[in-house]
């Protein structure tokens, strides 16, 4: 690019590891969690039967999970910083208020379980934390939120710069917080191996 041509209207997507010591044990215990929550939650079972197909999710029956929890509402207290940390790289002015977490919710991904392209409404961050990512699962893929506007602008080339692409994949690795705003556009493909992928995504509101 040269001197002459300047970005603007950035969409920043943080990713960080959730602490620098001792995340192999606390995944441990998550992922028992899950388990455990998964293997009670009879009614999550069968809302995820029918609107999550081949995987389970919480999200339809125990979505407060911090509420609910010890072990995930110190997951919280975990990523709060984290969060923190964001919305002053997003330069925001919370005017006094805070960021809040308001939901927080499993997903187990067998193979094949995929979640479609959606966005959060009413919150303002939303995220996922990587509990288990068995080798070659699927990553979170985000879309250019300008997309729907570009009517008809040419596409770009294939080794276009990364962020100049219409999409970005951020592989799933355990012990990863992802956090982006609750407006972008996001999926998660096809989980292409057999072992069991585990996430706790969440939503944050400005009070
Ligand atoms: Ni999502």
């Amino acid at each position: 690019m040269t001197t002459s041509v300047r970005a603007w209207f950035p969409t920043l997507i943080y990713a960080e590891r959730l602490q620098a010591r001792g995340l192999r044990a606390f995944n441990l215990e998550l992922l028992d969690e899950c388990r455990r929550i998964r293997d009670y939650d009879a009614a999550g079972r069968r809302w995820s039967a029918a609107n999550y197909p081949l995987g389970y999710t919480s999200y339809g029956s125990l979505d407060r999970l911090h509420r609910f929890s010890s072990t995930f509402d110190l997951l919280r207290q975990r990523i709060d910083p984290h969060v923190a940390a964001y919305a002053r790289a997003l330069d925001w002015d919370l005017q006094g208020g805070r960021l809040e977490m308001t939901d927080c919710w499993i997903n187990v991904m067998p193979r094949g379980c995929a979640h479609s392209f959606h966005v959060h409404p009413q919150a303002v961050v939303s995220g996922t934390y990587y509990v288990a990512t068995p080798q070659g699962c699927a990553g979170l893929k985000f879309e250019d939120p300008r997309l729907t506007k570009m009517m008809a602008a040419p596409g770009r080339r294939a080794r276009a710069r990364p962020e100049q692409r219409p999409h970005i994949s951020y592989p799933a690795r355990a012990g990863q917080v992802i956090l982006f705003e609750s407006w972008l556009r996001h999926e998660v493909p096809a989980s292409p191996v057999d072992a069991e992928r585990v996430s706790i995504s969440f939503n944050y509101h400005w009070r």
